[in-house]
């Protein structure tokens, strides 16, 4: 009886009507039809001016012209006759603050939307759920009458890019910058400097960018770009330039930096490696203070990340100046030294007027309680952080590359685990979290498919209430604003069919996608083992391969249901794909590493078959051998035919 109550309300909770909305909303309220949107569509204005609150309103008409294949016309109008009539009570920040207010009111009717705000923030927000709402109904474009007071649930929402494994053109940033605006993320964790590439120019230190980089590093006139950019979506920029490890890059131009001789040369491969900054010299500090005053006048946001993660000690423990220079600081181990490099770091970066910024590894040293935890370590460190008075976020457990599904992120939460137990004040220092896409398995042409739709899965586990954990319904939105996604000018959709073209060469794709759909690429680790390096192409199947398989999850769902047809028709199609596709794989030097996938699945869809039909044989040894991965890829159908051979030899009850 309980358990049909709460099914009914969950069914209840979600019925069709339910806007395609993520982030959900702190507060909805669903009313009866909806205001079309056909060419007359117009916006006006009321209250503080604010270039923000313009230009976002310029860009809800392109957008919304995209979105519709409407002829549209920019510009405010008179109120007594606009659609959208957008309120804004203040001009917000010069600098977009940390904490700012981005609550808003939408309020929609048949004749008119009302957006308001106290903050442009909030109306930059309250525009990106609009443009949400907006579907293809009987007779128009509509967006629903509907009544939504909105606030996010954290203050720090973030994606952090890795630009340095792999080099990100200006043109990833800003798309994934319009990416990030659309699902209300504000912060732009920019990986600035690691041990495969510096990607910064430095004024006062050119052998950075010129010998660091191979030639691909940001002017100072693009960063410039990208923050007004970002800014202008609501979205702060915080640069990490990370150290004393995971900075080779930074000693080919400047070898006494480190804590061995050198030369060095950029790394090509993936790993934690063992040059570090030397923490006993005057002179790394001195050299730090030039280029972290120079990027701190460069980038006005008030954080500024020094990185700290990973450092092997390795280069300490063989310099023997760093080992006199320990014993007579009375510094007992690698550990403690770090923390005297952090500490001293620290200093120069508040002298420059921010706040510092570091991974877990930070926190070993004593700072002063302005500093923010980035914890990749879990919600334990993140909870020591909190009970000795730091501010912290969370990105564990938020790693795209770990290849996790759109719905095991979703359900990490910042305030759950070893962080559910804290008090009420410090639980108020977990400002939210940062979904992370570190580059050594993503190119221009493949990483928006790594982060996007899954980024949109946890940006609404950092904006919405906690309780908002519906599997069923993130998924089904999910999807839409996958779709929607690609108004943004994102690729992940996109550069799917042209990557599987590449490997086809003159030859049809169908049978490749069909294997393609159903197919998932290792996680990093995984791919680390098979040696790749930062000059290992990035154009085999496992690269075109969807971070996870769609097809596969409603294959899932339909073993769920048992819908033997539908399933049926599935199996059936695998079954005989591998026939078709196999003279396409032997042809090409990109597919031949394929083969065994394509067999593979063919088999599992044949065992699929026969457990439908009641031919069950004892299949254990194969399917163990269908987990494995094949050239990197994971074939994502093997749990559901598992599932489907135990749904057929279950005792009927
Ligand atoms: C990290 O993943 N090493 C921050």
């Amino acid at each position: 009886m309980t358990k049909l109550w709460i099914l009914l309300l969950g069914a209840a909770a979600w019925l069709p009507a339910q806007p395609n909305l993520m982030p959900w909303p702190a507060k909805i309220s669903m009313g009866d039809g909806g205001l079309a949107i056909d060419q007359n569509f117009n916006t006006s204005f009321i209250g503080t001016p604010d270039s923000r609150v313009q230009a976002a309103a310029g860009r809800l008409i392109r957008q919304l012209a995209l979105q519709t294949g409407l002829p549209l016309t920019e510009g405010f109008r008179d109120p007594t006759h606009a659609r959208l009539i957008i309120r804004c009570d203040s001009a917000g920040e010069s600098i977009q603050k940390l904490g700012e207010d981005e609550s808003y009111r939408l309020e929609v009717t048949p004749q008119q939307a009302r957006l308001s705000a106290k903050n442009p923030l909030g109306i930059l927000r309250g525009l990106e759920t609009f443009l949400q709402l907006v579907e293809p109904g009987a007779k128009s474009f509509i967006v629903s009458s509907v009544v939504i007071e909105d606030q996010p649930r954290f203050p720090w929402r973030g994606l952090h890019l890795d630009v340095s494994r792999h080099w990100m053109p200006l043109e990833v940033v800003k798309r994934n910058l319009d990416g990030m605006a659309a699902v209300k993320l504000n912060v732009f964790h920019w990986h600035l400097s690691d041990d495969q590439g510096f990607r910064i120019e430095s004024k006062r230190f050119p052998k950075l960018h010129e010998q660091g980089s191979d030639g691909h590093y940001y002017t100072q006139e693009q960063v410039r770009e990208v923050i007004a950019y970002a800014r202008d979506r609501g979205i702060r920029v915080v640069p990490e330039f990370d150290m004393p490890g995971h900075a080779t890059s930074w000693f080919v131009g400047y070898p006494e930096l480190a804590s061995a001789p050198g030369p060095y040369a950029i790394e090509r491969k993936f790993g934690v490696f063992d040059p570090a900054m030397d923490p006993s010299r005057e002179s790394t500090y001195e050299f730090l203070d030039g280029f972290i005053g120079e990027m701190a006048a460069l980038f006005p946001d008030a954080f500024f990340h020094i990185g700290g993660d990973e450092v092997n000690g390795e280069q300490w423990k063989k310099n023997a100046q760093i080992q006199a220079f320990m014993r007579e600081h009375q510094i007992k181990d690698n550990h403690d030294l770090q923390a005297y490099f952090t500490k001293r770091v620290q200093q120069i970066v508040t002298k420059h007027g921010k706040r510092t910024e570091g991974w877990d590894e930070v926190l070993a040293a004593d700072l002063p309680k302005d500093i923010v935890i980035q914890s990749w370590q879990g919600q334990k460190p993140l909870a020591e952080a909190a009970r000795q008075g730091y501010s912290g976020i969370l990105s564990a457990g938020y790693y795209l590359d770990h290849m996790e599904s759109a719905s095991t992120l979703y359900m990490v939460d910042p305030l759950e685990q070893e962080t559910a137990a804290l008090t009420a004040a410090e639980k108020s220092r977990i400002l939210g979290g940062e979904v992370c896409m570190w580059s050594e398995y993503v190119s221009p042409e493949n990483v928006d498919s790594r982060i996007w739709p899954r980024s949109a899965a946890i940006a609404e586990r950092f904006w919405s209430p906690q309780e908002t954990k519906d599997i069923a319904s993130m998924y089904r939105r999910l999807d839409a604003v996958s779709r929607k996604l690609e108004w943004s000018g994102l690729t992940h959709l996109s550069s799917y069919l042209p990557m599987l073209r590449r490997m086809a060469g003159d030859q049809p794709i169908d049978s490749l996608k069909i294997l393609a759909d159903v197919v998932q690429p290792a996680n990093q680790d995984a791919r680390d083992e098979a040696n790749n390096t930062q000059q290992t192409p990035l154009n085999r199947l496992v690269d075109a391969a969807r971070s996870k398989s769609k097809t596969a999850r409603d294959f899932a769902a339909l073993v769920e249901k048992m819908d033997r047809p539908q399933i049926r028709a599935w199996l059936i199609l695998w079954r005989d794909n591998d026939a078709k596709l196999e003279p396409l794989l032997e042809k090409s030097f990109l597919l031949m590493e394929d083969i065994p996938a394509s067999k593979d699945l063919s088999r599992l869809a044949t065992i699929g078959l026969e457990a439908l039909d009641g031919r069950l044989s004892d299949q254990r040894a194969f399917l163990e051998q269908a987990k494995k991965l094949h050239a990197e890829v994971e074939i994502a159908i093997v749990p559901s035919i598992e599932k489907l051979i135990s749904r057929v030899t279950e005792p009927r009850p």
